[in-house]
């Protein structure tokens, strides 16, 4: 009975309902419940070794425990009840560099405690190095990703210095793990070494390349932590950081794909090149717009036989996601087919925009990706842009001096009519201007997402 209750298999049931929430989060429909799931199966792991753990604990460290994890609940659910959804990606960069600091600080206060085991010092050396360049890296893309920072910030040959700071502190890690030398000094030189580099490696990188980087970072957090896991022999710890590191790298390999990034060049900083946003900005502007009105744009939709939907970043910020829905369910009735087109990375963090219909009710099927729909915009009426701008950028394709040149898009000028909601001309994340707003076929239909598709609907029950 008690082998029941041992904490062995309170780790198994655990690290399983890792493997079900990870394989739940994969679909729209039970991404929610898998999340619950997985914490549910992470505090269950913490409990079980707080309450279960057979070794001697004095009671300060349970009231210590007791307190940590009280200031994190507080603090964690307060943040994560009153966050905008714009704001998710910073949160969860913020939430991943924690993962990172908190791998760190395993490293600086065990090092002590295994002089002279070579495995475990490689092992601990490992894990301050993986989590401070997450922690900071993760710090820098929550400052890139609210605005604080966003413009790419390079020290001449930025690329030769992070290098070099890399491969030092490879190196210097190798010295202390091969001669046993047990300074405390050199830890914390290579702690901050360690964090310097996250910095150095995140500032620099511009245009469009933000996401490869986050999925990137999320990868080292988990891998930070699966080396925490090794050096405790605790199987769940290594089974989530395992988890989270190898979901991160299969992330970052889609992310590659998406951005059609080489992943060498990522990780050896050739990357964030070309014009930065700017210097694009200073692009003259290439000719007049069109716009036009809500009951122009209505009529075009309704004598459609198919609209495309093109959601991007402005979506979210005008939390139109309801309304949005309801244009779709009311052109459907009146014979207009309509489809979403899914961008990989639209808005600002991985599935963002699948995260954000999903809110509403909007029928999966109806959400096909880039590489599926780009095919159907040449047979398409109308396609209808809502606060996405860099993802249908055209410079992408013609202007190889640009920031996101060579990032795959979606091919909305090949639509017969484009309408694109958007508050104003001013660029999107890449900051640069986008020629689609000037091609003939183009009509830009202005205001914030919310108001201008709540009219829409209105002109279309009208008619
Ligand atoms: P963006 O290129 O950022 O464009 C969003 C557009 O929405 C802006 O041009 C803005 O124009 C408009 N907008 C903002 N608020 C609006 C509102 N209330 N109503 C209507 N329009 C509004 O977005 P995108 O096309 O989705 O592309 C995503 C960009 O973010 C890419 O460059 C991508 O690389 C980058 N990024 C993505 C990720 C991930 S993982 N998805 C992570 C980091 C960075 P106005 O101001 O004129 O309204």
């Amino acid at each position: 009975m008690e082998y029941l209750f041992s904490l062995e298999i309170i780790y198994l049931i655990a690290s399983v309902t890792y493997i079900m929430g990870l394989k739940m989060l994969g679909h729209p429909e039970t991404a929610r419940k898998g999340n619950l799931i997985a914490a549910f199966g992470m505090g269950l792991a913490i409990f079980g070794t707080i309450f279960l753990y057979k070794g001697e604990v004095a009671s300060l460290i349970y009231i210590l425990i007791a307190i940590a994890i009280a200031i994190g609940t507080i603090i964690g659910w307060g943040v994560a009840k009153k966050v905008d959804m714009t704001k998710m990606p910073e949160l969860v960069s913020l939430f991943n560099g924690m993962g990172g600091a908190s791998a760190a600080l395993i490293g600086l206060i065990e090092f002590s405690h295994y002089t002279g085991d070579q495995i475990s010092i490689f092992t601990i050396l490992a894990g301050v190095i993986i989590g401070s360049i997450s922690f900071s890296g993760s710090m820098i893309a929550w400052g890139k990703l609210n605005g604080t920072l966003n413009k790419p910030i390079r020290l001449p040959a930025y690329n030769i210095l992070n290098n070099v700071i890399l491969v030092a502190i490879l190196a210097f890690a190798t010295f202390i793990v091969l001669t046993g030398a047990d300074s405390q000094l050199f830890l914390y030189l290579l702690f901050f070494a360690a964090l310097a580099y996250g910095v150095l490696f995140v500032m620099p990188i511009g245009g469009a390349d933000m996401p490869v980087v986050i999925s990137l970072l999320n990868s080292f957090t988990g891998l930070a932590a699966a080396f925490g896991g090794f050096l405790y022999g605790n199987m769940v710890m290594l089974t989530g950081g395992i988890l989270v590191g190898s979901a991160g790298t299969i992330l970052t390999f889609a992310m590659c794909d998406a951005m059609n990034r080489p992943l060498a060049s990522v990780i050896f900083g050739a990357f964030g090149e070309g014009t930065t946003g700017s210097d694009a900005s200073k692009q003259t502007s290439q000719g007049s717009i069109k716009k036009t009105t809500p009951s122009d744009a209505a009529i075009l939709m309704n004598y459609a036989n198919q609209v495309i939907i093109v959601p991007g970043y402005g979506l979210a910020v005008a939390q139109a996601q309801h309304v949005i829905h309801e244009l779709e369910v009311l052109l459907e009735k009146k014979g207009v087919k309509v489809k979403y087109a899914i961008h990989p990375v639209a808005g600002r963090m991985p599935g963002h925009m699948n995260v954000l219909l999903a809110e509403t009710n909007v029928d999966y099927d109806k959400l096909i990706e880039m590489d599926d729909i780009n095919s159907e915009f040449q047979n398409t009426d109308a396609v209808l842009v809502v606060g996405a701008n860099d993802v249908v950028n055209p410079a992408a394709h013609n202007d190889p001096a640009s920031p996101i040149y060579g990032m795959p898009i979606l091919e909305v000028v090949n639509a017969k009519s484009i309408i694109i909601n958007k508050r104003s001309m001013n660029p999107g994340y890449a900051g640069i201007e986008n020629e689609l707003f000037f091609n003939q076929k183009t009509s830009m239909l202005f205001g914030d997402a919310k108001d201008v598709l709540t009219k829409l609907v209105q002109e279309l029950k009208n008619m």
